[in-house]
């Protein structure tokens, strides 16, 4: 595929099938996101994979934390809790999930955090490419010390996880400003 194929191809997919996905092809994920530009080369970076019982162990955090933050201000103010029960499902269906982790460097932050998603957006086009389905979420961040706790990754920041498996929907391109409301000639 060519890669302006790729790009106008990709979708967020919310459904998959019950379908493994094999090893290779998640390496073969995590070794573009490898290739991917970082600040300064830091390559702040780590990817990890969950599947099964604690894949749905975080889908249950992030429902558990979502019932807690009821009341809170947060939500009020971000309505932030409005898409997470969706996302847990997703998580729940899901045969893959990359917990992706960010190292702690205060100096580094936006850099760092710019990075990863460069990082992220390679794992999602070559999925595309593999034929694969991948869904980037945020929904996690909400209950990142959990998650990130429960995986043994207390030192690291969970900036997003990345649902990937073989799609079953073929959802239509999703809409986007037109390209004179964003390009400006100076
Ligand atoms: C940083 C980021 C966080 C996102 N978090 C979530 C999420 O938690 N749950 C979800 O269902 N979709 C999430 N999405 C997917 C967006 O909703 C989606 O990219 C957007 O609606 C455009 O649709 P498309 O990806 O199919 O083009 C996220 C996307 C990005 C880039």
């Amino acid at each position: 595929m060519q890669l302006k194929e790729t790009i106008e191809k990709r979708r967020s997919i919310r459904k998959y099938k019950c379908e493994e996905v094999p090893n290779e092809l998640i390496e073969e994920l995590i070794e573009c996101a490898r290739l991917a530009p970082s600040a300064k080369n830091r390559q702040p970076w780590e990817f990890l994979i969950v599947k099964n019982n604690t894949k749905n162990e975080i889908a249950d955090i992030m429902l558990e934390k979502e019932k807690n933050m009821d009341v809170s201000l947060e939500r009020k103010l971000l309505n932030a809790n409005s898409s997470v029960k969706a996302t847990a499902k997703i998580i729940k269906e899901a045969p893959i999930l990359i917990l992706v982790f960010k190292q702690y460097n205060e100096n580094w932050t936006t850099g760092d955090t710019l990075g990863v998603g460069g990082a992220i957006e390679h794992i999602c086009l070559r999925a595309t490419d593999l034929g694969l389905g991948s869904l980037w979420i945020r929904d996690t961040v909400y209950s990142q010390k959990e998650i990130a706790k429960l995986v043994g990754y207390e030192n690291m920041e969970l900036i997003s996880a990345i649902s990937i498996g073989y799609p079953n929907e073929d959802p239509k391109q999703r809409p986007r400003k037109k390209l004179e409301e964003i390009l400006k000639w100076y």
